[in-house]
C-alpha cells in the first residue's frame, strides 16, 4: 500500500502536533497566497472553524504579514485596529511567514486564548517549523 502522505496531510499533522503539545496554541492553521492574486486562502488547520477562508492582502494580521514579510506578534488582539476576529475567546495571535526561494508564499497563524503568551522562543521555533514546511511544499 502507498502510505506516503500528501503535503496537505503533513501540514494537518503539524497543526495537530502544535495545537496538542503547546497548551497556549489554541488554533493553528496555514494560509497560502492564491497564485498571483493578492489574497490568502485557508489551508489545513486545527481548531474552531473560521469564516475567514479568504483574506485580502493588507487585511487583518494575516493580510499584513502577506505584505510585510515579517513575523507579527500580537500580545492583545483587542488593541489592534486592523484585526479580523475569528472567535471571542482569542486573546493573542502570532503569524510567521513561509518563504520558498525567498518568496513569501504563505504563513502559519496561531491564536491563543491566553493573553500575551508568545515569546521570542515561539518566533524562533515557528520560523524553524516554517522552514521545514517550505521543504515539503
Ligand atoms: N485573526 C486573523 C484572521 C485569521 S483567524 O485568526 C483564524 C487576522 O487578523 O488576520
Amino acid at each position: 500500500a502507498n502510505t506516503k502522505k500528501t503535503a496537505g496531510e503533513r501540514l494537518l499533522d503539524i497543526c495537530e502536533l502544535l495545537e496538542t503539545q503547546v497548551e497556549y496554541y489554541n488554533w493553528v492553521g496555514f494560509y497560502f497566497r492564491n497564485g498571483d492574486k493578492e489574497e490568502l486562502h485557508l489551508g489545513p488547520y486545527v481548531g474552531e472553524p473560521t469564516d475567514h477562508t479568504v483574506i485580502p492582502f493588507g487585511k487583518g494580521i494575516c493580510g499584513q504579514v502577506a505584505v510585510s514579510n515579517e513575523n507579527f506578534v500580537v500580545p492583545d488582539v483587542a488593541a489592534q485596529d486592523n484585526y479580523i476576529a475569528c472567535s471571542i475567546t482569542v486573546k493573542a495571535e502570532i503569524v510567521v511567514p513561509i518563504f520558498v526561494n525567498g518568496e513569501n508564499i504563505g504563513q502559519i497563524d496561531i491564536d491563543s486564548n491566553t493573553p500575551d503568551p508568545f515569546t521570542q522562543a515561539d518566533e524562533r521555533f515557528l520560523e524553524f517549523v516554517c522552514a521545514q514546511v517550505a521543504t515539503l511544499l
